[in-house]
């Protein structure tokens, strides 16, 4: 399974705070709004990752994340010129995906959660799975709504009356017909390849599944002032309360077997003194250590 994230657009809504650095760039409370999703693909146990991003701010997430190595995976990088939809990633990393299934992630969302989310990427053959959860504004997303055996019978984007309270978050899982379907759809009135479309092929050749995420799982996204500010919050009461950090990829990588102990020491001695560091080296090591024993 390959992973993309996909960590372009244009970041308007953001203004001011986008002039200099991108979106996805941002502080979500103590690290930089990329390493959730990065995280969240590491947990799913992906190792061959692709970043998209604009001309403009790929650079950027180079200088942040290098090769990937740091974190036991490979990461290549990839331009979209301009914000043409989220499906379009599929065709931008077509060489990327060569004959595997994909893991399409948005890089201003946040997961947050059990194990059971974690086992749809363990799990998956074919077709798509994505997600549903119960949302209070889901005329913001696309929605999805089930019928009485909690199966998906219709997916609409940002439709002006929702018919569930369902919304899709941004983490998408297919088989290789991902870009044959893609290559097929025709942009929308925005004129963007919507995922949505992409979710309509699949629903409607069965092959879609839409597992509900929990009543207790997080998922958040950090596209507004206000998402971005609700999303730093929810990670520092969490953090603060349990002392673990949520979206540290050296920690995720070392927990999946993708970086040993030594090369995860390795890469604390690199880091600054800084309380990143001390988390890794006096929780995760540490703890890791006294396990060992
Ligand atoms: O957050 C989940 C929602 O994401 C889904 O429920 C919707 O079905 C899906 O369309 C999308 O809605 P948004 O309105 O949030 O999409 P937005 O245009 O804001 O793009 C989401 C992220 O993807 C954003 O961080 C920028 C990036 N992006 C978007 C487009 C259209 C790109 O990198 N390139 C693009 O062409």
């Amino acid at each position: 399974m390959k992973g993309i994230i996909l960590a372009g657009g244009a970041g308007s809504r953001l203004y001011p705070l986008t002039l200099v650095a991108s979106k996805q760039l941002q502080p979500v409370y103590d690290k930089p709004m990329v390493y959730y999703p990065l995280t969240t693909l590491i947990e799913g146990g992906i190792r061959e990752l692709c970043l998209i991003s604009t001309p403009h701010d790929l650079p950027r997430f180079r200088q942040l994340l290098g090769d990937g190595s740091r974190f036991g995976v490979s990461i290549e990088y990839r331009e979209q010129a301009k914000p043409a939809g989220i499906a379009q990633a599929f065709l931008i990393a077509e060489s990327f995906i060569g004959k595997d299934s994909v893991t399409l992630i948005l890089g201003d969302n946040i997961f947050y959660g059990d194990d059971e989310f974690y086992r749809a990427f363990a799990e998956f053959k074919n077709g798509a799975t994505i997600f549903g959860y119960h949302v209070h504004d889901p005329e913001r997303y696309g929605v999805v709504e089930f019928d009485v055996k909690g199966r998906a019978v219709s997916i609409e984007e940002k439709p002006k009356h929702p018919k569930s309270n369902y919304a899709v978050p941004g983490l998408y899982i297919y088989d290789n017909e991902v870009v044959g379907i893609t290559k097929n759809l025709k942009p929308s009135a925005r004129g963007e390849l919507e995922i949505t479309d992409v979710n309509v092929v699949y629903l409607k050749q069965k092959k879609l599944r839409v597992q509900q995420l929990a009543r207790g799982f997080a998922w958040l996204d950090a596209g507004t002032s206000s998402s971005l500010h609700d999303a730093s919050a929810y990670v520092q009461t969490i953090e603060t309360r349990q002392g673990i950090k949520i979206g540290c990829p050296e920690e995720a990588a070392f927990r999946n077997g993708f970086l040993s102990l030594k090369q995860l020491e390795e890469q604390i001695s690199k880091m600054p003194n800084c309380e990143y560091r001390s988390y890794l080296a006096e929780e995760v090591v540490a703890e890791a250590k006294r396990l060992q024993k």
